[in-house]
């Protein structure tokens, strides 16, 4: 059986990839400060293939026991998800110290750590596969975003270089690169965009956000968790070191 270690996999797309890596026979431990939404998507599941330790990814003593009590409970772990992520609001001119070192802390240091973690437990014998969750803000700019547009595309240069140092182990390392999709995080900043422009109505931001997009849409968190899956498996057997854009074509025009 094979078995990922995913962060954030509480809600959005670390829930969707949770749920997937699940259905497809594989053994999932997460890390999630959410303890309600964690422990709710522990009791749906009943075979005792899913392990949840309830912590914070910027503390490195977390993660670490995080991925230990994965390793103890199934024996091994073949697959790391690094997913969790926070945005704030931010720019040049109102970018405070705190904001700047919450977003870097989740979005990049915390990435790292959890891989630098895991590696000891990783075994590449049996197809060892990172995933990273970066942005389509690892190729392009979007307003007030100054933060996480820097977290994120620092873990597009991440992923080629943790790529090359594991390549050795047979340990493939990619990052997906999504645009909009559904999930808390993009729904609380449409809110408040559409509290400031929109009288509070979130549907015209969707719809305003959806005109950006060739395929006429947001993407989903299912969506994702099958390009994450694949990225996981065999299947892409050589791919390394790639930032895969899953963005509607947001990135193409
Ligand atoms: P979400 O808010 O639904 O899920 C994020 C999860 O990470 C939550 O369960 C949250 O509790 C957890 N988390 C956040 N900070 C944490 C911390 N310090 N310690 C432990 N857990 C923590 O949001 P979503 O969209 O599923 O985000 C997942 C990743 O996808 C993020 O890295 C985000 O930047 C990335 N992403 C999301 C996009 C979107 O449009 N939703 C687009 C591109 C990338």
């Amino acid at each position: 059986m094979n078995v990922a270690f995913i962060t954030g996999g509480s809600s959005g797309i670390g829930r969707a990839c949770v749920e997937k890596f699940l259905s497809a026979d594989t053994a999932v431990g997460f890390i999630d400060a959410n303890k309600v939404l964690g422990e709710e998507l522990v009791s749906a599941y009943t075979d005792a293939s899913l392990y949840f330790y309830h912590g914070d990814v910027c503390l490195v003593s977390d993660v670490e026991a995080a991925i230990i009590g994965t390793y103890n409970r199934f024996g091994k772990i073949n697959v790391v998800f690094a997913n969790a992520g926070i945005y704030e609001e931010n720019n040049v001119h109102n970018i405070t110290e705190s904001s700047w070192d919450r977003v870097i802390d989740t979005n990049l240091k915390a990435v790292v750590f959890t891989i630098n973690k895991a590696i000891r437990y990783l075994d590449g014998q049996h197809g060892g596969a990172i995933v990273i969750n970066a942005s389509d803000q690892c190729f392009v700019a979007k307003t007030n975003s100054l933060a996480y547009g820097a977290s994120k595309a620092g873990l597009g240069q991440i992923t080629k270089s943790i790529a090359v140092d594991l390549a050795k182990q047979n340990v493939r390392v990619n990052a997906i690169c999504p645009g909009a999709i559904k999930t808390n995080l993009n729904i609380e900043s449409k809110r408040r965009m559409a509290e400031e422009q929109y009288s509070g109505d979130i549907s015209r931001v969707w719809a305003e956000e959806e005109t950006k997009y060739p395929l006429g849409r947001i993407g989903s968190a299912v969506e994702v968790a099958e390009l994450v899956f694949f990225l996981a498996s065999e299947r892409s057997s050589f791919i390394t070191g790639s930032l895969v854009t899953i963005d509607g074509g947001y990135t193409a025009i």
